[in-house]
């Protein structure tokens, strides 16, 4: 496994995305199919009336989608300026076609300054795992908890290692090498989440949105390459491959990709 890199070295591949992908989504993730799934899924757990805080929204992509679809007052942030200005550009372009509000700030998670008890729901979409260490992410969690409301929710789509481990299982049964997880990231045990959060919010659930998707295409299609001998690019997500897998209802527990939402105790 590659070293992880310090959090000045994540700050610095965080601003090449941004210079290099402007507004496009893949200044967030080159795997849009998993993009789109993770939205479809938190927009159930997000409605019209809503205030929420989302952390680290890099270009907005996200943001906007949300607020096309709900009548929400969006308040998303992140550390990157050049993400800020891609993401302020984008708004303006797309003013008239929101049903809420939006307004993007610089903030960065691990010195939030938000007001306690102020947020019905807050949002981080692949944030936590690019903290560096897990005394890092336990800050970030506890900055998030604390701008929650009494009742309300805390949703967190992050990788973990969970299922990342059951995804690199399911592919060394059929002789594929273990997926590695990239240097500007640390994925979180879903368990220790739990318990670092226990004291202020209860787990009320953990959606394997993606799990489908991730048998999909990380484990049937480098064997369907190889069998074929096609020298095809695996993890291109353009292909019907993966529309056809992203069309899957969700099943098992092999997605690294996971939300968590928790409840804020009255
Ligand atoms: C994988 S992208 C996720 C983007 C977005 N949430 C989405 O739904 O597509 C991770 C983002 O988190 C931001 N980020 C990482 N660490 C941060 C921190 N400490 N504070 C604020 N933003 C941070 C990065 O700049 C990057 O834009």
């Amino acid at each position: 496994m590659t070293a992880p890199l310090p959090l000045d070295g994540i700050e610095n591949f965080w601003a090449d995305q941004a210079a290099q992908h402007g507004q496009d989504a893949a200044a967030s993730w080159s795997d849009v199919r998993v993009m789109d799934l993770e939205f479809q899924e938190l927009l159930g757990h997000i409605h019209d009336g809503d205030r929420v805080l989302d952390v680290g929204c890099a270009n907005g992509f996200t943001t906007l989608r949300l607020a096309a679809e709900r009548q929400v007052d969006i308040r998303a942030l992140d550390y990157i300026p050049g993400m800020i200005d891609s993401a302020r550009t984008a708004l303006e372009r797309a003013k008239t076609l929101l049903r809420g509000t939006v307004e993007f700030d610089v903030g960065n998670l691990l010195e939030l300054n938000e007001p306690n008890d102020a947020y019905d729901r807050v949002l981080v979409i692949r944030v936590l795992i690019n903290l560096a260490t897990w005394e890092n992410q336990q800050v970030g969690l506890q900055h998030l908890a604390r701008t929650v409301r009494p009742g309300g929710t805390l949703l967190l789509s992050e990788a973990t290692t969970q299922g990342w481990n059951s995804l690199n299982a399911f592919r060394s049964e059929w002789g594929l090498p273990a997926i590695s997880m990239p240097a500007f990231n640390l994925y979180l045990d879903q368990d220790a989440v739990v318990d670092s959060l226990a004291p202020e919010l209860e787990l009320v659930e953990v959606r394997n949105f993606a799990s489908t998707y991730y048998v999909g295409t990380r484990v049937l299609k480098p064997l369907a390459a190889m069998a074929a001998r096609s020298g095809i690019d695996v993890p291109d997500p353009g292909m019907h491959w993966n529309r056809f897998f992203a069309s899957l209802p969700a099943c098992g527990d092999y997605g690294t990709q996971k939300l968590m939402i928790f409840r804020k105790r009255a």
